[in-house]
């Protein structure tokens, strides 16, 4: 039986050095199992062509793991999103796209499935493991998920595939912005993605040195008095910068909230009084650059772990000696050491949200500028 691989979803810096590491890990073992590649994500799973879907050889496989985004390509499919309560044509087109893919699947004899992507992706998974079993009872198959996306918002891993090259890419932005907010003693709102979590806009933030950070799963890091009261007390200590870093989905929640917070700045008088004439703001969006380059070490090191123990299910059903599972799994790191846990499980409790009680949202306190400076 042969083993297939696609990387799906927003593409994340390592991925292709976790596509190399299932490659090698299962082919030392098993020099002659097949491994298929799928090209443009789920696409690629039920378009019938040479392109679309191939066995990969090890020469193609050379140099990828200093590339980033994905040598496979990668996508949205929206047919694996329609929900079940939709119309009948709806539900026709979900039909005839998983038929095309188990029949890819059967063709080539895959019995495991190795996705690398986030949550959305995930669930896609499921819904083709889910009708292959019903279209083909009792014959081996099984997803196993690699998490990678810059989001880090998976459960059942501390840290996805993307997010420390994303998070090294944000604060190379934000030591770069630092320079002319400097000299100009402005404020700059920085927009950082994250889609629905905050967390690289949290991490990027404290690691960068951010006056302030705004996340969406906490209303009161985006209150607009708050900010500028920060802001005020930042200037008064005679601050020589101040950086507004918010994730995206801040502004996915309430579209008009950097252009508000800037005339906000712009006009209030408090923070004129501190600097003798208006503090000037600017809006600026790090976009998709935070995905872009080579991945950093750390990302092709979790890759190489990932992807080794996504390999360990292929092989022996489960992650060095830990439990042997049954079913679709996911496979995460705890620290430096690897797991796998139930992909149910894990699309259950995505995204993965930070909380008050998230300890770097408690350093995040400590660290950027508050309402009452003493200092
Ligand atoms: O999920 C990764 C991500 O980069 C999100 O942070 C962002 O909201 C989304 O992908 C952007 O999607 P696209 O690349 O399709 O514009």
């Amino acid at each position: 039986m042969s083993v297939g691989i696609l990387t799906s979803g927003g593409d994340a810096p390592g991925m292709n050095a976790a596509v190399r590491a299932v490659f090698r890990s299962i082919k030392m073992e098993q020099p002659r199992r097949a491994i298929a590649v799928f090209r443009g994500g789920f696409r690629g799973l039920a378009v019938d062509d040479s392109m679309s879907a191939h066995i990969l050889e090890r020469a193609q496989t050379r140099g990828i793991i200093h590339r980033g985004g994905t040598f496979l390509g990668t996508g949205r499919l929206p047919e694996l999103a329609i929900p079940d309560d939709a119309s009948e044509a709806e539900l026709d087109r979900r039909a005839s796209y998983l038929d095309a893919a188990i029949a890819t699947l059967a063709r080539m004899k895959i019995d495991h499935l190795v996705i690398i992507g986030g949550d959305g992706s995930f669930r896609g998974a499921r819904r083709i493991a889910e009708h292959h079993r019903a279209r083909h009872p009792g014959q081996p198959f099984r997803i196993v998920g690699i998490p990678g996306t810059i989001d880090n918002d998976i459960h059942g891993t501390d840290y996805s595939i993307g997010f420390d090259t994303a998070l090294n890419n944000v604060v190379d932005a934000i030591r770069k912005i630092r320079d002319t907010v400097e000299s100009h003693k402005r404020a700059i709102l920085l927009e950082v993605m994250g889609n629905s979590s905050g967390w690289l806009a949290l991490q990027s933030a404290i690691a960068g040195g951010a006056s302030v950070v705004a996340i969406p799963e906490i209303e009161s890091t985006s209150d607009h008095d708050r900010i500028v009261r920060r802001l005020v007390q930042g200037a008064r200590r005679d601050y020589r910068y101040f950086i507004i870093v918010f994730a995206e989905g801040v502004r996915m929640r309430d579209d008009g909230w950097a252009r508000r917070l800037k005339e906000r700045i712009e006009t209030d008088a408090a923070l004129a009084r501190e600097l003798g004439a208006p503090m000037e703001a600017r809006i600026n969006a790090v976009g998709h650059v935070a995905r872009g380059g080579s991945p950093s070490a750390l990302d092709n090191t979790l890759a190489g772990l990932l992807g080794s123990a996504a390999a360990d299910i292929v092989l022996s059903g489960q992650v060095g000696d830990g439990p042997a599972l049954d079913g679709d799994v996911m496979v995460g790191c705890r620290g430096p050491r690897a797991h796998a846990l139930p992909l149910t499980a894990v699309i259950d409790a995505s995204p993965r949200l930070v909380s008050e009680e998230s300890p770097l949202y408690r350093l995040s306190l400590r660290l950027t500028l508050r309402a009452e400076q003493p200092f």
